[in-house]
């Protein structure tokens, strides 16, 4: 019996509009990972686990895991995850459409008495969207074994170790140093997400499959200049902390457009976050703390920034007498996804007469951490006006239970392969 995308709606919707209430009220839509409504979010999605009867644990890495065994013996396993945190102030579908259309895989599939040749987990991944220590993707990194001491041993702006909130959390960041042992037996990790760009809707396509995610590089900038009454120096004897901070912001604005001009590769650089000291009007800023995000598909377009960049800040430093320092706070590698899971999964949206194309990811995701070590691929799906990471991020949930035909037909292929 097939998968019926309209009457998978109700399932879908009352999932995403349940979830989209656990929020920060006073910033909607937030559930920082480790803040009261996150772990409100993980009760909520423990309880969708037992109304399905599944088997509910956390791993070592802080992974919510609800499994599906199959009534053969077998310790061979099929993941479809992403992730329940938001960014602050994020969307209503950022990784939860994701995970609630896993939660409606399984229970079609239960529905239907499907019985598997493996066993099924939905996973909620820890910590997708970055966070307080630096990092993002705290669960699948842990998965893929490359969640380092340095990165585990961070302390947040409240004081809060990430490993121990890892540990409180039911992980047990003792075990974080090597890929996790449920590695050997995953066949496939599979994720459904909102494109989180304008490709599919501006070109009325139903099914984006994703071959590529590009790297992740994040830097900390800190410009230290001299704070002083902003009524008695004179503009020629300053070393204002925020002019030179302005000018490098510039130039990373204008080497990245430069660079994402050349053709057919990805390119982005962005600072989103700064903080001024003292951020008074009376005071000539004497410290400026930035973080650059850069996403990048060419290794030597990511080098060739970075070059010019480091060249850019020691002039910037003589002309301005503030001193500059930039430090490497997060990296994820360019992947390509498994070429076999998105020839999957578009023979699986073709079958079902879904329009597809194959895609790069803009964003970052859980997925690119576990391909690092597995079988990994996903799926997008549209978002209005390509806008996420705000609360305006749409999707229609039709769109949504297309995709998760595309995943239960995933799941019947994989299903089939692994019984020849
Ligand atoms: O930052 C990203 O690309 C993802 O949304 N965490
Ligand atoms: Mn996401
Ligand atoms: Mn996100």
């Amino acid at each position: 019996m097939e998968f019926d995308i309209k009457s998978n709606i109700p399932f879908i919707e009352e999932r995403i509009n349940h979830l989209e209430k656990i929020t920060n009220k006073d910033f909607p839509y937030s559930r920082i990972v480790f803040s009261k409504e996150f772990y409100e979010g993980r009760s909520w999605l423990k309880d969708q686990f037992n109304s399905l009867g599944l088997s509910i644990s956390t791993d070592a890495a802080g992974n919510l895991i609800g499994l599906l065994k199959s009534n053969k013996k077998t310790d061979k396993l099929v993941i479809i995850g992403s992730h329940i945190d938001t960014v602050p102030s994020g969307g209503r579908y950022d990784g939860i459409a994701g995970v609630v259309s896993a939660l409606c895989v399984i229970n079609y599939i239960k529905k239907n008495d499907i019985n598997l040749p493996f066993n099924l987990a939905v996973y909620d991944y820890l910590g997708e969207e970055l966070n307080d220590w630096g990092t993002s993707c705290i669960g699948s990194r842990g998965i893929a074994g490359v969640l380092n001491d340095e990165i585990l041993s961070r302390q947040n702006s409240a004081g809060q170790i990430l490993k121990e909130e890892i540990n409180k959390i039911g992980g047990n960041s003792e075990l974080l140093n090597k890929p996790l042992p449920v590695v050997q037996n995953i066949l496939a990790c599979l994720e459904l997400h909102i494109e989180q760009g304008k490709i599919l809707e501006e070109r009325k396509i139903d099914i984006g499959v994703v071959r590529s995610i590009p790297s992740i590089s994040r830097f900390s900038v800190i410009v230290k200049g001299q704070a002083g009454h902003s009524g008695t120096i004179l503009m020629n004897q300053r070393a204002d902390a925020l002019v030179t901070a302005s000018q490098i912001i510039s130039f990373v604005n204008k080497s990245a457009l430069k660079l994402s001009q050349k053709s057919n590769q990805h390119f982005v650089a962005t600072i989103g976050k700064l903080n001024v000291h003292p951020n008074s009007a009376a005071i000539i800023p004497g410290l400026v703390e930035m973080t650059i995000d850069l996403r990048a598909t060419n290794e030597n377009s990511r080098q060739e920034f970075l070059n010019i960049l480091k060249k850019q800040l020691s002039l910037l430093e003589v002309s301005s007498s503030c001193n500059i320092d930039i430090k490497d706070i997060a990296f994820a590698p360019f992947v390509e996804m498994n070429k076999e899971l998105i020839n999957l999964f578009k023979n699986s949206a073709n079958s079902l007469g879904l329009s597809n194309n194959i895609m790069d990811s803009g964003a970052g995701h859980d997925t690119a951490q576990l391909s690092r070590v597995v079988k990994a691929g996903m799926i997008f799906i549209p978002c209005k006006d390509g806008l996420s990471h705000c609360p305006e991020e749409y999707a229609e949930i039709y769109d949504i239970s297309k995709g998760t035909a595309v995943l239960c037909k995933m799941v019947e292929n994989l299903a089939i392969q692994s019984s020849n």
